[in-house]
């Protein structure tokens, strides 16, 4: 039986003072016996301030992007054995905003390129993690051209198949994969159910197909885009979806304590 998972993606958000706020009221409104796994990804400038704020607690936390190189001259980058001696215990990787797919801010075409996670690079990040015992949530989803062309299962597919190359079931046993629909994240609008849970499902058979049936079962599909307060419930409760990557409503300790409540 797989726990469900509730990750907070706190994005670019959150000095350290109003981080501390944010995780002293957190603690406070979420019950320290609640059978629901949580973690929170701060900026990396404020991962060791809600690590030791969170020393004591069951919250974990995660970094939101790695560099896969151990170390050298790479300017302005964070490695897996930094986030691993930072305390972090999870790292997202190949969301769509690294991806430079963004739901509703436009990008000039010659920005783009800043961005630029490939599925290479997502599959370098994962290998690098790995190695430091952190587990990465790797995030799949599909624009709403994708969408409207019917290229969802074809898009994810693909990117699931980059991701995993030359990665075992058992490597990325406890590991952690998130659909996330591009169109959806930041919008307000929530992928319909239904569908949130067809394709967390697709995904577990792809799991399956590239990993191996032990691993596709153990690894927990979240579902992110728009999730709150109002519609966790009705998400969490559907039979493929372990939990929730949740941005904007995690920046709310009220709003997020009540999301891992209906987990
Ligand atoms: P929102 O919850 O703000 O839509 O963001 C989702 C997300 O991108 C989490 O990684």
């Amino acid at each position: 039986m797989r726990k469900k998972l509730v990750v907070g993606n706190w994005k670019m958000n959150m000095t350290r003072t109003q981080a501390t706020a944010a995780i002293e009221s957190l603690v406070l409104l979420v019950d320290p016996k609640t059978e629901v796994d949580v973690a929170i990804c701060p900026p990396y400038l404020t991962i060791e301030t809600v690590t030791r704020l969170l020393h004591q607690s069951h919250f974990r936390v995660g970094a939101q992007d790695v560099f896969w190189m151990g170390a050298g001259a790479f300017t302005g980058n964070v490695s897996a054995s930094m986030l691993a001696d930072a305390g972090c215990a999870f790292c997202i990787v190949g969301h769509s905003e690294t991806r430079g797919r963004f739901g509703k801010l436009e990008v000039t075409a010659s920005t783009i390129p800043y961005f630029s996670e490939t599925d290479e690079t997502v599959n370098l990040k994962i290998k690098a993690l790995l190695y430091q015992s952190i587990h990465p949530i790797l995030c799949v989803g599909e624009t709403l051209d994708e969408r409207n062309a019917e290229q969802t299962d074809a898009v994810i597919a693909a990117q699931l198949k980059g991701a995993f190359e030359g990665i075992e079931g058992a490597e990325f046993y406890n590991g952690v994969v998130a659909y996330e629909p591009v169109w959806a994240i930041g919008t307000g609008k929530t992928c319909d159910s239904a569908e949130a849970s067809r394709v967390c499902g697709f995904i577990r058979a792809q799991l399956r197909e590239i990993l191996d049936a032990d691993a596709a079962d153990s690894i927990r599909i979240l579902y992110g885009g728009s999730v709150k307060a109002s519609n966790a419930k009705e998400l969490f409760t559907m039979p493929d979806i372990d939990g929730g990557l949740v941005g904007g409503a995690s920046l709310d300790p009220e709003e997020f304590s009540e999301v891992v409540r209906s987990a």
